[in-house]
């Protein structure tokens, strides 16, 4: 069964719905990293393709390599090589609005030459000093890197100045806080965009859509009605070239304190009063207010551990993960995470929520699944015995989109149940791939719209909730040993048992 709506184009029949971005200059800073090449410069072409950047529009790299404004474009056509073979000319115009600086953001006059650059961009490009700043350099230097920009006065108009923060925003709870408590003495909270890329996926937020403009899902969305809920986001690359940076976090601050648990927010939180970049904040912060790992205080029975070891095809194979390069041969770094959480308040009390992720596992996948009590009284024969209970799955990646199982009546003469699905695809009903979720999260810091940006409260309240099992992987990490799971299966086995426990299953699709 199909929903779909009866639409072709949605950019021709004015479906999209976009907001006019003010005559801007963005710099990034880490201009010459892997962020920039892979995500920030392509989101950027793409809003320019879709006519979304205003005229007045310039972006400034930084980085401390010594490129010309000629290098810098050349780097990031390559970097864009198949999409600018497409469109050869648009690049060429939106070429035209890239500049490079060479800039040490630790070195006070490197920072105020920036800062000369920027008026003399401004007079230029008619950017009216309205400048958003995106930190995408080591987490290391955001505090320093945040400082250097206010002490040259650059951060000094609240309206017309902001600062994007890639992730991890610190380490644990304290060294979040520090952070913050540093950032705020450089600029306001509302210019402060701590980002976090998930927030930026179409379907991720679905989630408020599909729960707040429909009737059908808010009355039966809580304990009374859902049983469990299961977040997973399964990737099946490994670590890939990244392993200076994996080495020092791990799953659990990689994806679970940011990703896995923005998703939990959103599905968790009560309705807002209305569409407000606060008033949807002030609910999550809620949410990670009232939620707690499983067992706080034996924090070991609730979470399992895992890494990847060698695996794949005899034509394929897959090294496992301590034998990557830039990894130590006795690395306990985790790959893979699954935990158990409570959010205890009226809606959710006692609904556990299982949330995993990990590298190199059997699909990419990242989903939602919602699973309703069972039937109360059982009356017809079911295929495979019992009844299943209904699911409502939130397809976060790919096939984007939902679907709902419930059981229906086998055809024949007897009264015999099974399972079916009935699926929303955003590619069949939309027509067009979603756009990538830098390309949103970009527009919206240029716009100055925070609401699908982390405010601070969330970000400390995100790392206090993992503290238990932070604690204990720096103090006893015997207790939550790593095991290791064979690369493209789906984790260690002890993962399953997180859920036989309580006579589960993690859905596999
Ligand atoms: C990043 C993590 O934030 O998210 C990566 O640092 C991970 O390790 C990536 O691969 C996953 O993002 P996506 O959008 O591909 O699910």
């Amino acid at each position: 069964m199909n929903v779909s709506l009866p639409i072709t184009n949605p950019l021709r029949i004015g479906l999209r719905q976009e907001r006019v971005i003010p005559p801007q200059c963005l710099v990034i800073f880490g201009a010459s990293g892997d962020l920039t090449h892979r995500k920030l410069v392509p989101a950027l072409f793409e809003l320019y393709k879709q006519r979304r950047l205003p005229s007045e529009f310039a972006l400034i790299g930084c980085a401390r390599r010594p490129w010309s404004n000629e290098e810098f474009r050349q780097r990031m056509e390559k970097a864009l090589k198949d999409k600018v073979e497409r469109n050869k000319n648009e690049w060429d115009n939106f070429a035209k609005c890239l500049f490079y600086v060479p800039v040490d953001l630790q070195k006070e006059e490197d920072v105020l030459r920036l800062k000369d650059k920027l008026e003399e961009i401004d007079q230029k490009k008619a950017t009216h000093s309205n400048r958003t700043f995106y930190l995408s350099v080591s987490p290391k230097f955001y505090g320093s890197g945040c400082k250097s920009l206010a002490s040259a006065g650059l951060l000094g108009d609240p309206k017309r100045s902001r600062v994007v923060i890639e992730k991890p925003f610190g380490r644990d709870y304290k060294t979040a806080q520090a952070l913050n408590q540093l950032v705020q003495t450089c600029a306001q909270e509302n210019q402060i965009f701590r980002i976090d890329h998930y927030l930026g996926k179409e379907t991720v937020q679905n989630i408020l859509v599909l729960r707040f403009a429909n009737t059908i899902f808010e009355p039966i969305w809580n304990r009374n009605f859902i049983s469990s809920v299961q977040i997973t986001s399964a990737e099946t690359v490994g670590v890939e070239d990244r392993a200076g940076y994996y080495e020092t976090s791990g799953a659990l601050r990689d994806m679970v304190q940011n990703h896995l648990t923005q998703m939990l927010t959103l599905t968790a939180m009560e309705p807002p009063g209305h569409f407000d970049p606060e008033a949807i904040r002030n609910e999550k912060a809620k949410v990670l207010q009232s939620a707690r790992l499983a067992n706080e205080h034996e924090p070991w029975k609730c979470c399992v551990r895992g890494q990847y070891s060698k695996g794949g095809s005899q034509g394929y194979p897959l090294i496992g993960y301590r034998d990557e390069p830039g990894v130590a041969p006795t690395s306990t770094t985790e790959t893979f995470v699954a935990t158990k959480l409570f959010v205890d308040n009226w809606r959710w009390q006692g609904v556990p929520f299982y949330i995993r992720t990990g590298k190199r596992l059997a699909k990419r996948l990242s989903e939602i699944v919602l699973t309703f009590r069972e039937a109360p009284v059982h009356l017809f024969d079911a295929a495979g015995g019992c009844p299943t209970s209904n699911q409502l799955i939130l397809r976060i990646q790919p096939n984007e989109g939902a679907e709902f199982k419930f059981e229906v009546k086998s055809p024949g003469s007897g009264m015999r149940s099974r399972p079916v699905e009935m699926e929303f695809s955003y590619d069949e009903s939309f027509g067009e791939p979603s756009d990538e979720g830098y390309v949103r999260l970009l527009a919206d810091a240029m716009l100055g719209d925070p609401t699908l940006f982390t405010r601070s409260d969330e970000v400390e309240a995100a790392w206090r909730l993992y503290t238990p099992l932070l604690e204990l992987i720096e103090d006893s990490p015997w207790q939550l040993p790593i095991y290791q799971y064979e690369s493209r299966t789906w984790g260690p086995s002890e993962s399953d048992q997180l859920l036989a426990k309580d006579n589960l299953l993690w859905r596999r699709p």
